[in-house]
């Protein structure tokens, strides 16, 4: 009983000193042009914004294209049975610059302080490919991501996504408050949610689907907004781009965008080859 007194409290101080530095960095946030303050805007209004990298026309864009298609045809060569769990093929390019120079791209980082509030942590880069697979599980179930208060992840398709090839799927964060944020909770805390149980609590209906070309460009919230991707029935090759205020809250959920979690990718003078396999 004590300890979770101790603990409440704890929370209560967090929330208090979090608050207490959102208000002493407001008047430092970077003054964005009008094309940026539209997407800053439409990110606190919803949680998430989809634009192309064409629209977005930053500078590095035609870099980390070219990095990235010399990549995939060296992903997901193996066979597998559709009928399993294949989980994604993941590579960690936070090393390479044609990629993670793109991510900081003053204008990207201005727009995400101005959002998340305060100073940016940009965390890294990574690359993935995922596959068929005829059930939910894993980052197919409906979650939110737990590394910060505020964690936005920049999505980019680097193929035509339609349904067919399991697009990112967020449910929009009116659909998960109050009661309904209770409901969920539980089941939150546990594991992920499948489709059968989120309808449940919040109808198929209000679900958003985020189809577009290669070039979609999906910048979201991952706290703030119930998320996965669909189950597909053709592959999806994407790159996932990772911040949170600095520090975030639970550190140590971010280390995976740089540490040895997965493979690394590196640059030869002619291609990019596989290592740490
Ligand atoms: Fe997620």
């Amino acid at each position: 009983m004590l300890n979770q007194i101790k603990e409440k409290v704890a929370l209560v101080q967090d929330e208090l000193i979090y608050q207490a530095k959102l208000r002493q960095h407001h008047s430092h946030l970077p003054v964005l042009e009008k094309r940026d303050r539209i997407i800053a805007e439409s990110l606190q209004n919803n949680g998430i914004v989809i634009t192309t990298l064409e629209d977005l026309g930053l500078p590095s864009t035609s870099e980390m294209l070219n990095a990235a298609h010399s990549l995939l045809p060296q992903m997901g060569k193996h066979n597998y049975p559709v009928y399993a769990q294949n989980p994604p093929e993941i590579y960690t390019v936070t090393d390479l610059p044609q990629f993670y120079n793109w991510g900081k791209e003053q204008r990207l980082l201005n727009i995400l302080e101005n959002y998340i509030g305060l100073p940016v942590a940009y965390h890294g880069v990574q690359i993935r490919k995922d596959f068929i697979n005829k059930s939910q599980f894993s980052t197919m179930l409906w979650h939110r991501d737990s590394e910060d208060r505020r964690i936005v992840k920049i999505i980019i398709y680097l193929n035509d996504v339609e349904e067919k090839e399991g697009p990112f799927q967020y449910v929009p964060s009116s659909f998960t408050s109050g009661i309904n944020f209770y409901r969920l909770y539980y089941q939150l805390y546990e594991k992920g949610i499948d489709d059968e149980t989120l309808n449940k609590i919040v109808s198929k209906s209000a679900w958003k689907s985020c189809c577009g070309p290669a070039g979609t460009v999906i910048i979201a919230d991952t706290n703030r907004l119930l998320h996965h991707g669909t189950v597909r029935t053709s592959e999806r090759s994407t790159l996932f781009f990772a911040y949170t205020a600095n520090p975030p809250k639970r550190a140590e959920l971010c280390t995976q965008y740089w540490d040895n979690t997965f493979p690394r990718l590196e640059l030869s003078s002619q291609n990019f080859h596989l290592k740490n396999q």
